[in-house]
Parts: C-alpha cells; sequence; structure tokens
C-alpha cells in the first residue's frame, strides 16, 4: 500500500518501485563512444530497485540477488561508504547507485534518507545493461520520492551521466535503450539520437550465453582508447567499419532478413576481435554457437568476458545446449518494448 504526502517537490511517495530491462547489443559497441550509429535492444529481463523513505538522510542500499554474493551498505553524508560483505563487483555496483542519488541530490537541492534494495533478473556487470539499468531505476526510484516526475529521457540522461562519471568514458547507448525500450538505432551524431526500429517478422531466436568478467566496462573501453591512440590509422578504420555494419544492419532487420542479419553479425564479431576485446572464452562461445546452428553470434557488451549473443531462431535449444556444454550459462532473450516502469501497488 502507498503512503501518499505533500512534499517540497510535489506530492511524493514513500515507497517507490521501478524496474527496467536489461539490454543486448545488437550491432556497433565500443564504435559508438567514437559517434558511430549501434543497433540495441531492450531484453524481457529486469533490474528492480525498490526504495523506501527513511527517517534521517541516510542512504542505504541493499543488493539481494545480484548473482553475485548478496551485500550491504551504508553511505554516510559525507559520501563513505561502509560495506559488509566487500567485494570489487559490489563496490562497482554500489558505484552507480551512489552517483544516482548524489546527481538527483545536487541538480534538485533535495538531501532525503532512503533505503535503496536492488535485484535483477540476469548476472550484473555482464555486459547486459545491468549498470544503466540499476542508474535509470535509482534516478527513477529516487527522484519519486522527492515527488520529482522525470520522463524516460531524462532519465536516459541522467543514467549516461551517472555511467559517464563512474566509469570515466560512456555513450549514451545503454541509458537510452534500458529506458525508452524496444529495438532501437543509436545514431550519437543525428539530430534524433535515437529511433525505435519495427521488425517486420517479429525478432525471435536470440540466445544469451554468460562466462565471468575478467574486466570491467571502464577498463574495456579504456584498453580500445589506448589501442586506438597508439595506432590511430589501424584503429580508426576499423571503428568506422563497424559503424557501418550496423548502417546495414538496420535495414536487414527492418526487413526481418535473418540470414543477413546473422552474416553481419559475424562480420562485427571479427572487428570485435580485431580491437581486441574478445577473450578464447568468448571466441569459444561464438563458435560453439554457430557450430550447433546459429545464424551468427557475437559479443554484447564490451567484451573482456561477459557476454555473447547469438541469433538462432528455431535452433535456440541446441546453442544453449552448446554453450552449457562448455561450462557456460545461457538462457534465451527476446526483445521487449517495456522501457522502465513504474510497479504500482
Ligand atoms: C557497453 O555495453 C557498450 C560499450 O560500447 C560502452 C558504451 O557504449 O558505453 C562498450
Amino acid at each position: 500500500m502507498l503512503i501518499l504526502y505533500a512534499a517540497f517537490h510535489g506530492v511524493s511517495r514513500t515507497l517507490i518501485r521501478v524496474s527496467t530491462p536489461g539490454k543486448v547489443t545488437l550491432f556497433g559497441e565500443h564504435a559508438v563512444v567514437y559517434g558511430e550509429p549501434a543497433i540495441a535492444t531492450a531484453i524481457d529481463r529486469r533490474v528492480r530497485v525498490e526504495a523506501e523513505r527513511r527517517g534521517d538522510d541516510l542512504i542505504r542500499i541493499e543488493a539481494k540477488d545480484l548473482t553475485l554474493a548478496g551485500f550491504k551498505a551504508l553511505l554516510s553524508p559525507n559520501g563513505s561508504i561502509t560495506l559488509e560483505g566487500e567485494s570489487k563487483k559490489v563496490l562497482a555496483a554500489i558505484s552507480y547507485v551512489k552517483r544516482a542519488v548524489e546527481l538527483i541530490q545536487e541538480k534538485y537541492s533535495v538531501k532525503r534518507g532512503a533505503h535503496i534494495v536492488i535485484t535483477s533478473e540476469m548476472p550484473v556487470g555482464a555486459g547486459l545493461g545491468t549498470s544503466a539499468a540499476v542508474a535509470v531505476s535509482v534516478v527513477k526510484a529516487y527522484s519519486l520520492l522527492a515527488g520529482i516526475e522525470l520522463n524516460k529521457d531524462e532519465c536516459a540522461e541522467l543514467g549516461y551521466n551517472v555511467e559517464l562519471s563512474v566509469q570515466g568514458i560512456a555513450s549514451r547507448m545503454d541509458s537510452t535503450t534500458v529506458a525508452v525500450g524496444g529495438i532501437l538505432y543509436i545514431d550519437p551524431k543525428a539530430e534524433k539520437t535515437y529511433e525505435g526500429i519495427a521488425c517486420r517478422r517479429g525478432f525471435e531466436g536470440l540466445v544469451v550465453g554468460y562466462t565471468n568478467r575478467e574486466a570491467s566496462t571502464g577498463e574495456m573501453v579504456e584498453r580500445v582508447k589506448r589501442f586506438r591512440d597508439d595506432v590511430p590509422e589501424i584503429v580508426t578504420p576499423l571503428i568506422n567499419v563497424i559503424g557501418e555494419v550496423a548502417r546495414k544492419a538496420r535495414t536487414y532487420i527492418e526487413a526481418g532478413d535473418f540470414q543477413r542479419i546473422g552474416a553481419l553479425m559475424n562480420i562485427n564479431q571479427g572487428l570485435l576481435e580485431a580491437i581486441g576485446v574478445s577473450t578464447s572464452k568468448l571466441s569459444q562461445m561464438v563458435y560453439a554457437a554457430r557450430c550447433a546452428g546459429a545464424l551468427g553470434s557475437k559479443i554484447t557488451g564490451a567484451g573482456g568476458g561477459g557476454c555473447i549473443i547469438a541469433l538462432a531462431p528455431g535452433k535456440e535449444y541446441e546453442v544453449m545446449a552448446a554453450l552449457r556444454a562448455i561450462g557456460v550459462s545461457a538462457f534465451r532473450a527476446s526483445p521487449t518494448s517495456d522501457g522502465i516502469k513504474v510497479e504500482e501497488g
């Protein structure tokens, strides 16, 4: 039951539940950081954030089943974090929550204590946009606690700022896709930076394979940047071709031409290998999926471990079995048009 009361910024509630989908990048990760277009889709697995008002101005963060060991943390007003059950991933996840809360506090001059509980239906920090989903969910939930109504685009923009300040470098792709939902063509240089793509035949047959992460998104983005700075005459054209692949893929997705979409995924994978973001395990997963009948397969997200996607309409179970046979987790994923949602009741 929701208890309503009047607050300085309008009518605010004491308990807010928000959910936001994860996402997979179909084409264009890394290149999008340099202004090339990319295609991403929200998927039917969600991050859930519950924010409840506290009587004081402390922020308490609790993560229950982020597919990492449960942890608790207390953020004091001076910005310091007290952790119970510390690990690198836990700290990374908390940084997104902390920054999201700080941004709302700074932008709207609010200071309000909250107990924030996060759960996730997918592995966190695996390249499925969970950091963006956590960031936009906390932005939405904490702002609503303060009586501030932000629309999806505003949540996406603030979520992007959270990612930027935590990672040092980021694109708007993840935060936009998870906030807005659907299959999106992201073009950082266009006047309209994203557009929904309608697939004529319905986009089905996606399988996600997941292995442990060896490096964070920030580290992988930094690694590509160093490589590009070192040999720009080689790496810049590779990045440009990734952009060309995404442009072409848009027309094939609209037409529902899965054979050609798969072929372009394989080209994109080759280019991701070339810019150095694959690992032997990721490449093994990519080839296991193709050998089991996938039309195309590639890394999704930043690489350095994490996830691959395979496009395997009608062969999803064979591909999942092949991935499990090499010791990695696998699940089906379907595009969803549902972006960020406030759960009522
Ligand atoms: C991470 O999901 C995708 C990258 O392109 C980084 C970004 O776009 O922020 C590697």
